[in-house]
């Protein structure tokens, strides 16, 4: 097959990923629009355009709200503005849970319109038939285990997994079988590390640590957690930079410009031409 565009830069993609298990650590980061997909590519293996957009940029109190047009936008800024990282897309809740062809409906569109590279569901035990479905059609599936937001209306809140043993023994199970059902990579949120190494030591597939463990074959958080643009942050967050500040103090310093007219200045204002 011959194109007409020669792609110098090829993305990364699925068996890319896969192929990291147990060598070097993956990096992973949400991103959610053009300007910051456009930095995070340099230094990602794989940009996700998380659910969490929801939460993130639009306000909501939990991901249950994302629809599937919420995600293809965001989704297309993202495979727009990079050109090296792998992108995956997470199904927004409601979107593949009801019956394989509707995820494969689903994921389809979601790869169609978007141009990513693969999707991500949260797996419990029942999603693996889902996961399995679409990769024997061709669609990549990430799988997400541990602390599942889309199941926050079961569970009553965000919490933390896998502190008793049958719920360790449960999470175990739904990354087998998210391996057994054809998933590239696993990602394991918010449980404890003994369990994430536990997943790591059990897979053949790369897991994507958050708030799990540093023994995972990868690493993954929410863009606007580690660059500071929230007061608050979960415990397993790092902060390496204090945006929430520097915006303020970029705002406040406008405002005063302003307000005293020093702006906008000579350098910053167009003149007519003599004569
Ligand atoms: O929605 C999201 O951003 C995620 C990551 C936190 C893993 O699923």
């Amino acid at each position: 097959m011959s194109s007409h565009r020669q792609e110098t830069i090829r993305r990364k993609a699925a068996p890319d990923i896969a192929a990291r298990k147990g060598k070097t650590p993956i990096v992973v980061l949400t991103a959610y629009t053009a300007p910051i997909a456009e930095i995070l590519d340099e230094h990602c293996d794989v940009l996700l355009v998380g659910d969490s957009v929801g939460m993130v940029v639009h306000g909501l109190p939990n991901t249950i709200g994302v629809t599937m047009e919420m995600m293809i936008l965001h989704a297309q800024a993202v495979v727009r503005a990079s050109r090296k990282a792998m992108v995956v897309v997470d199904m927004p809740f409601g979107s593949y849970e009801g019956s394989a062809e509707t995820a494969y409906v689903n994921a389809t569109r979601m790869l169609k319109e978007t141009g990513a590279q693969a999707v991500k569901v949260e797996a419990g035990e029942t999603v693996a038939e889902t996961i399995a479905y679409l990769v024997k059609r061709g669609v990549p599936v990430m799988s997400h285990v541990g602390l599942r937001p889309q199941a926050v209306m079961m569970d009553g809140a965000f919490k933390a997994k896998g502190k008793a043993a049958d719920e360790r023994q449960r999470i175990l199970e739904d990354a087998r079988a998210s391996e057994a059902a054809g998933a590239f990579a696993i990602v394991v949120e918010g449980v404890a590390e003994g369990l994430a190494k536990d997943i790591t030591e059990a897979v053949g597939v790369p897991t994507i640590g958050i708030g799990a463990s540093a023994g995972c074959d990868g690493q993954v958080l929410v863009v606007d957690d580690m660059l500071g643009l929230f007061s608050w942050t979960p415990k397993f967050v790092r902060r390496y930079a204090d945006l929430k500040g520097e915006i303020a103090r970029a705002a406040a310093a406008y405002a005063e410009d302003v307000r005293e007219r020093r702006f906008p200045g000579p350098a910053e204002i167009y003149f007519a031409k003599a004569g």
